[in-house]
């Protein structure tokens, strides 16, 4: 990257409106004899696709991509030699509107950043004998406009070819066109950014296509996903084919777009003679479905093709299991990440949102940076974070942020500034993230330490709360069943020790203590307002109680009464979830924690909605922005907050890949590993293998009849504890470097074989899927009977006992506790 740049960023002479053709740049160069190497470094306000001769530089996309362009523009940089000639050559570029100019949010805000497409570039030319000339943008350029009708990121593209024209290549005709315009803009804003480039990562076929109620081709790609589709059609010069972009059908089958929102997601291409092949390359959809129209002729599934286009990073992290539905729903977390992973870490890809929200992501960093290596993605991102933060005194909300308003400090969200820091130096045991972060770490916890109560409670002020809680209103999705300032306070508690943790670490050690007092303040004052000395919440829910459990907020000695809680809660709601964004991350780890490995299985294998596959068995192939935004019925869920594509809640992913695989991370940058997978539900095997930074790591098991075999891979430079799941001795083994392997038969489970009236209600308790049967007919009758601590003072009742105390018990009760007990067949 050049230390000094010598042009200047040029435009139109007039702001853009919307639905203007994009501005097309052109000049010719001379170049000499004996061109040794030829540089072009470009950007643009906009999104730029750069042409020597006639041919498409680079294999970007959509770049420069999205970055807080006021304070960092990325500037791409491509080694032209081989596209140039002695001679006269000529260098172009079509800058369109992109996130710097056009429509974004849900407001449709225009022109945030600037009010008009423009080009930034220096092409640098050195020659064998040492000789170096420089060419940039300035008035000597050329603007005018091509086949790119218009172009935004939500509404889609519109292209005529019957413009093409030959305008990139030398020899042009370009004397209708206008001088270039200067636009002015600090060139100290220019940058590598460092981040992975946007670029076309995969190209899937037509699966099906179906005729729609007005008679139009609706074609299926089998995938939600982010990118565009490429045709190749022939026809008449004039003819246009419209394609409309949609992440789901109706009941009926038509095109169902209310997932969109107001993003009209529809590109159209108008024909010149003879067979062309076209992909838009100014926008990007959210799509399974597209709609046809105008297609000339009969629609052959070959002429179509579905381009997914996100950040080129390495794929680093797979699971598998011996569940179909599990597999899916982990490919669907995948699926979302990727098509979410456009430059920017989005919510969606589909709708008028596509903004990089904080909370969004801040629930996935664990999983995400399992998935993938997303140091150069998220290193970026932060970078945009920390400054903006700077700029404004918050965190904002989104990043790049465009809200146009500040952004109130909140649990999950704003303290993305501290945990994803901390989530990537724990998976890259790199300290330079930490202190690249350290200073906008420190600003968010003493901005929220200057909103504390006398006691250190986060008591009020604006929170998200456990965000799309299933039970919260349709119109207000932060008013759940968790207490948003519960839910602020709690994350407050994990960002105030990790913040200390940082500061040691970095010899900060001023700040250490400090934030380490803090962290004891406000885990003291959550505790006095929120949690009894037994270990129950105030405010009950399973995500109040999976917060205090993870968080370490509770003391050992209330571990046992908050997990009972949680199971209960969790048993109630029959293993549906009842969590939003903040808790659902969370829940499978708490009942892991405190004994409930059973319960979390079942939460994790319920199919009923709302539940992790209920979306699965409704055909989804990325995680749904909320549990039912699709009906049961197939309609769309009436709310606008239904999103398709939204990798929030795939974040449970991160407890199958350490839980059910049994690869868990120790130390930071996997020094050390521990393997300790727990089978459960019906899974006879499991599978999670990561690409760490010092190598391949690997836990596996699968069991047939009673014997259970476990694998390990332990990368050079690292060591495990293997604790051997159900092992007859307990057996905990050390392991270094390595394949590893044991194999033994697991002992018979201590579940009774049989259940009858006098068998305790402890006992019966312990096999969730029972007690779920047992508490209902209880219930039926005698909805007044606590049977929530079943753990404690009934446990060792029998049902017998308990019905005999009922004064007067209805007679069919007996009866209907011995057929429920029979019909129960315990999983072996
Ligand atoms: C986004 C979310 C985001 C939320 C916060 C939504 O519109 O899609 O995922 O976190 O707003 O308000």
């Amino acid at each position: 990257m050049p230390t000094t740049w010598q042009g200047q960023f040029i435009s139109a002479a007039e702001p853009s409106e919307a639905g203007d053709p994009a501005p097309y740049f052109r000049r010719e160069v001379e170049v000499g004899t004996g061109l040794r190497r030829a540089t072009l470094h470009i950007t643009a306000l906009g999104i730029v696709e750069a042409y020597v001769n006639g041919t498409r530089v680079g294999d970007e996309v959509l770049a420069p991509g999205w970055t807080s362009y006021n304070h960092r523009l990325h500037v791409c940089t491509h080694d032209v030699t081989a596209l140039l000639t002695a001679g006269t050559n000529a260098l172009g570029a079509v800058v369109a509107e992109g996130w710097a100019v056009g429509e974004l949010t849900w407001d449709l805000k225009r022109h945030v950043y600037a009010d008009r497409p423009a080009l930034f570039c220096q092409l640098e030319l050195e020659y064998e004998d040492g000789r170096t000339e420089v060419v940039s943008s300035d008035s000597t350029f050329r603007v005018g406009t091509g086949p790119v009708r218009t172009a935004g990121i939500y509404h889609g593209e519109t292209y005529d070819a019957r413009l093409e024209s030959g305008w990139a290549e030398p020899g042009f005709d370009d004397s209708g066109w206008a001088e270039a315009t200067p636009y002015e803009w600090d060139l100290a804003t220019l940058t590598d950014t460092g981040t992975d480039p946007i670029r076309r990562i995969e190209e899937l076929p037509v699966v099906a296509i179906t005729t729609s109620s007005t008679g139009t081709n609706i074609v299926d790609f089998g995938q939600n996903l982010s990118g565009w589709v490429r045709l190749t059609v022939t026809g008449e010069a004039g003819q246009t084919v419209t394609l409309r972009f949609a992440e789901i059908l109706k009941p009926d089958g038509d095109l169902e777009r209310e997932t969109n929102r107001t993003a009209q997601a529809t590109d159209t291409y108008i024909l010149r003679d003879g067979e062309q092949t076209w992909e838009p390359g100014f926008t990007f959809h959210g799509f399974r479905y597209v709609e046809v129209e105008g297609w000339p002729g009969e629609l052959d599934p070959a002429a179509l093709t579905a381009v997914v286009t996100h950040s080129d990073m390495t794929r680093t992290g797979w699971f598998e299991t011996s569940n179909p539905l599990l597999n899916q729903l982990h490919a669907n977390t995948v699926w979302s990440m990727r098509d979410n992973f456009v430059g920017v870490p989005t919510d969606c890809p589909q709708r008028d949102e596509r903004l990089g929200w904080t909370g969004d992501l801040n629930a996935f960093a664990p999983t995400a940076s399992y998935l993938y290596d997303v140091r150069a993605v998220l290193g970026s991102w932060l970078a945009d974070l920390a400054v903006e933060q700077q700029a404004s005194g918050s965190v904002p909300w989104v990043v790049p942020d465009v809200l146009g308003h500040a952004s109130a400090p909140t649990g999950l969200w704003s303290d993305v500034a501290v945990s994803l820091p901390w989530a990537l130096y724990s998976e890259y045991g790199d300290l330079e993230i930490l202190r690249r972060a350290y200073p906008s770490m420190v600003a968010f916890i003493r901005q929220v330490e200057g909103d504390l109560d006398e006691t250190g409670l986060w008591a009020d002020g604006f929170q998200f709360g456990d965000w799309l809680d299933p039970d919260a209103p349709a119109g207000n999705p932060s008013n759940g069943k968790t207490n948003p300032n519960l839910m602020g306070a709690a994350y407050l508690c994990r960002t105030t020790r990790e913040l200390a943790d940082t500061a040691a670490l970095l010899g900060e050690t001023t700040d250490a203590e400090h934030f380490g007092a803090l962290a004891d303040t406000v885990r003291e004052a959550f505790r006095r307002e929120w949690v009894t000395a037994s270990g129950r919440l105030a405010n009950e829910s399973a995500t109040a109680y999976a917060l205090a459990i993870v968080f370490g907020i509770l003391d050992p000695d209330q571990l046992a009464k908050a997990g009972d809680r949680l199971a209960f809660l969790v048993r109630e709601a029959k293993h549906r979830i009842s969590t939003g964004f903040a808790g659902t991350p969370l829940v499978t780890d708490a009942l892991t924690l405190t004994g409930h490995l059973d319960d979390a299985y079942r939460l994790l294998l319920q199919t009923e909605c709302p539940s992790f596959l209920y979306p699965v068995t409704m055909g989804a192939t990325t995680i749904w922005e909320r549990w039912d935004s699709v009906m049961p019925d197939g309609t769309v869920n009436a709310t606008g907050m239904t999103s398709l594509n939204h990798y929030a809640l795939g974040a449970v992913a991160d407890w199958m890949h350490r839980v059910v695989g049994g690869l868990q991370r120790v130390e930071p940058g996997w020094s050390r590993i521990r393997i300790a997978p727990q089978p459960g539900g019906d899974l006879s095997s499991a599978k999670s293998s990561h690409d760490t930074v010092l190598g391949r790591a690997e836990s596996a098991w699968s069991l047939s009849g009673r014997e259970l075999t476990v694998t390990a891979v332990i990368p050079d430079g690292a060591s495990a504890e293997v604790v051997l799941p159900q092992h007859p001795d307990g057996l905990v083994v050390e392991v270094g470097p390595g394949e590893h392997s044991w194999s033994y038969e697991i002992p018979e489970p201590e579940v009774p074989s049989e259940f009858t009236m006098d068998t305790k209600l402890g006992e019966i308790a312990k096999v969730s899927e029972l007690w779920v049967a047992v508490a209902a007919v209880l219930h039926s009758h005698y909805p007044q009977i606590p049977l929530d601590d079943a753990g404690a003072h009934v446990a060792g009742m029998s049902l017998n006992e308990l019905v005999s105390r009922i004064p007067m018990a209805n007679p069919r009760l007996a009866d209907e506790l011995r057929e429920t007990l029979a019909g129960f067949a315990p999983q072996v």
